[in-house]
């Protein structure tokens, strides 16, 4: 049997991680999938600029639709709407898988795209795309298929609440804050998405979609970022025991579901409160589990490769173990595995 091939499209913060993570543990991902799996090749826009010294220079290219046309497996890391969703719809055309981190498009296109994978019978996963390296797509769309959710809050974008944490704590301007957040790989290519709450606006459209078993379209959710939130604001909410907060609000109310992002006063007693830097949280209220919480890093290269990499990782055993659902595949990816000392 041959190998799974692999295209990576993007080799940025996020591309550049995963494609460290398949190069080097190529083995180990290889035993759990059953199967070998070969990086066929990356497309960037440009293939002469400087790369991490982990990426094969002879597998980059600047032209994504061939790469695509020969994966099995497309792993979408170039962000924005087009030409990612052209790829990905000719990714399943052509019968591929796709794992993106792509919220801004899932958001937008979701339902096109389910339907193009649906039809091609392939699969279109994007865990990264919610919360960074939280599993709370899984959660929500497996986990929680059997509760009743109420309703959804949490922190959902890094790169506003490492600007704010660090407004409050460190009492850094907000555009210095922002100029680390883009450094230390949290911001989007272009931060106002971070900024103006398009970004926590597009994952509380998945995180809704997904918590009430419906399609809730990006412009339903109503939208504030924290571009007017001043020194003086964070200052205030500290006198009164409060910490501002860029909070995602989805609730499925008796006049229907509703979503929105904005500022909050979060009292500083509250879990949501201890939340720091790029560090996401979400919480989930349902009938029968109650309370959950989930916690971890939102953003970031490494913590976002390995959301993407289970995603590749599920998808992957899907394909090799055919019909079983990704949660028994991966028991028969490890029945299929050499034996640990191998
Ligand atoms: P970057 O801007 O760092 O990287 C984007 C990559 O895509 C670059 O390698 C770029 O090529 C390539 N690219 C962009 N447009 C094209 C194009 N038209 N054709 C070919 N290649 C293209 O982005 P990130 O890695 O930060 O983000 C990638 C995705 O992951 C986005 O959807 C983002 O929202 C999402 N995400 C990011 C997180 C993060 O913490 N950074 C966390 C969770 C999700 P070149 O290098 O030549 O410019
Ligand atoms: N720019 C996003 C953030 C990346 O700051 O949360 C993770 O989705």
């Amino acid at each position: 049997d041959r190998s799974l091939r692999i295209a990576v499209l993007g080799a940025g913060v996020v591309g550049t991680e995963v494609i460290r993570s398949l190069v080097t543990q190529e083995g180990d991902l290889s035993a759990r999938v059953g199967s070998g799996l070969e990086l066929i090749g990356v497309a960037v826009r440009d293939t002469s600029a400087p790369r991490d010294s982990v990426i094969d220079p002879a597998l980059l290219t600047s032209d994504a639709g061939s790469l695509v046309d020969r994966a099995d497996l497309v792993v979408e890391l170039m962000g924005g709407l087009e030409p990612a969703r052209t790829l990905i719809l000719r990714a399943f055309a052509a019968g591929a898988s796709v794992v993106t981190a792509n919220k801004a498009l899932v958001a937008a296109h979701g339902p096109e795209l389910y339907e193009a994978a649906e039809a091609a019978g392939a699969d279109l996963y994007f865990e990264a795309a919610v919360a960074g390296a939280i599993p709370v797509v899984r959660a929500l769309r497996e986990s929680l298929a059997g509760d009743e959710i109420s309703r959804v809050l949490g922190i959902v974008n890094g790169t506003t609440n490492y600007i704010l944490d660090e407004m409050t704590t460190a009492g850094l301007a907000f555009d210095v804050a922002l100029g680390q957040a883009q450094e230390l790989g949290y911001a989007e290519a272009d931060p106002t998405a971070d900024v103006e709450g398009h970004d926590a606006a597009a994952k509380a459209a998945i995180i809704a979609s997904l918590a009430f078993h419906t399609r809730i379209p990006l412009s339903a959710v109503a939208c504030e970022g924290i571009s007017a939130v001043t020194k003086e604001d964070v200052a205030a909410a500290a006198e009164s025991g409060h910490v501002i907060k860029l909070l995602a609000i989805v609730e499925n109310t008796a006049g229907g579901v509703q979503a929105r992002v904005h500022p909050a006063l979060v009292p500083t007693g509250h879990p949501l409160a201890g939340v720091h830097g790029a560090f996401n949280a979400v919480f989930v209220e349902s009938e029968s589990a109650g309370e959950l919480m989930f916690y971890g890093r939102g953003a970031g290269g490494r913590p976002t490769a390995s959301a993407v990499l289970g995603d590749v990782v599920a998808a992957a055993r899907h394909r090799v173990h055919g019909g079983l659902a990704p949660a028994e595949s991966a028991y028969a990816g490890l029945a299929a595995a050499p034996s640990a000392d191998a």
